[in-house]
């Protein structure tokens, strides 16, 4: 049996194999609910035989949306939505989870097919919040540099956010601390200058990620477990660095974080990333060999092979696809074939099932 098919337990819930669809935008979504496209689209790869499904980027409050075309979770009005996918993934022995998110000054900007640009407030766009007032690149507004009460805030959203979540049936959170948005604002000296507890230091930075992990994990039954996505290096002289991650990663083993999902990047405009097959999977190896955590891997992991290698020399615990999952919503089943495993597929299409090679 291929390595990439076994099962894997993080607290008291076991994942079919090591296959996760990774977070994606859609882009599709109006005043943050979901419609028939979110439920084919994630309902397509879990008939696909992925492990566990995490739902794109969802606002914990309508001002941390990147888009105004983002999925949300700041009321409870969202949460028949969620339920029927969730109802599907299940129903298709597939795990759910949830990407909570705040976009923080990378907030109010138009989706990718829009141009992408900042959204004035004057068309429907919202003044962005941060931990201080510098913009993401020079040629956009400033946002707002958030107050101690404003912080507190954001945790008990992140708090609301999960407690919604948890109510329709997820079993995994994924708190979003990557790619440049707020939780990432904080951890990064790039993007954090503050002076009072939540800027400066290590300590201080990665403080308002503790806060949020702590309240995330209090809401949370002991057997689901807690993921977060990190950008294990902001690939930029003076940013968030490789060693710092490895550090973060030990602290949020002792909060009661099951799982980091290591991506990179996306704090800074111009960073040069050396991007190419599995370019991020080296920050997945050392973090969980240098701390113990279990960890993801994520970025360009394309091919059954390369994505079997991955966990069976045991650099990451689980393999992320984002791309290669929209190309190919029946990747695992496909890769299953490749790698000579038998697995299940849905009864209704048993007899396209190729036989074993
Ligand atoms: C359409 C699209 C939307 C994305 N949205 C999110 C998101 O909501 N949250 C997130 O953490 N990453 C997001 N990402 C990044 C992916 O999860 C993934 O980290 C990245 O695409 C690299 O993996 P890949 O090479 O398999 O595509 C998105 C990527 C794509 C292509």
């Amino acid at each position: 049996m291929a390595y990439l098919f076994t099962p894997l337990t993080l607290r008291g819930l076991t994942l079919k194999n090591r296959i996760v669809i990774s977070p994606m935008c859609q882009y599709s979504a109006a005043d943050g609910f979901t419609n028939d496209w979110h439920l084919v689209h994630l309902g397509s790869r879990a008939v696909g035989g992925a492990a566990l499904i995490l739902l794109e980027a969802t606002a914990v409050v309508p001002e941390g949306r990147i888009t105004p075309d983002d999925l949300g979770i700041w009321k409870d009005e969202h949460l028949p939505g969620l339920r029927r996918i969730v109802d599907f993934l299940k129903s298709e022995n597939c795990v759910a989870g949830i990407q909570l998110a705040h976009a923080g000054r990378k907030a109010s900007h138009s989706s990718p097919w829009k141009g992408g640009a900042v959204v004035p407030e004057s068309e429907g766009g919202w003044q962005t919040v941060a931990p201080s007032p510098s913009p993401f690149s020079p040629d956009e507004p400033a946002p707002r540099e958030l107050t101690l009460t404003d912080i507190q805030g954001v945790v008990e959203a992140f708090r609301v956010g999960t407690r919604r979540a948890l109510s329709v049936g997820f079993e995994v959170i994924e708190l979003h601390a990557a790619h440049g948005y707020l939780l990432h604002q904080f951890l990064s000296p790039l993007s954090n200058q503050r002076t009072d507890e939540y800027g400066g230091s290590f300590e201080n930075r990665i403080r308002l990620l503790l806060e949020v992990v702590a309240a995330t994990r209090a809401e949370l039954p002991d057997h689901l477990p807690l993921l977060v996505r990190i950008s294990a290096t902001d690939w930029t002289e003076g940013g968030w660095t490789a060693a710092d991650s490895v550090r973060l990663a030990a602290i949020l083993q002792d909060h009661g974080v099951d799982l980091l999902d290591c991506s990179t990047g996306g704090n800074v405009p111009r960073a040069d990333i050396p991007v190419g097959p599995g370019y991020q999977v080296q920050f997945a190896e050392q973090i969980k060999r240098e701390t113990g955590l279990a960890t993801g891997a994520v970025g360009m992991i394309t091919e059954a092979r390369q994505a079997e290698d991955i966990i069976a020399r045991g650099q990451a615990d689980l393999v992320l696809l984002a791309r290669e999952s929209l190309r190919d919503a029946y990747f695992p089943l496909h890769a299953a074939h490749e790698l000579g495993t038998d697995v299940e597929w849905p009864e209704q299409y048993e007899r396209a099932k190729p036989r074993r090679r």
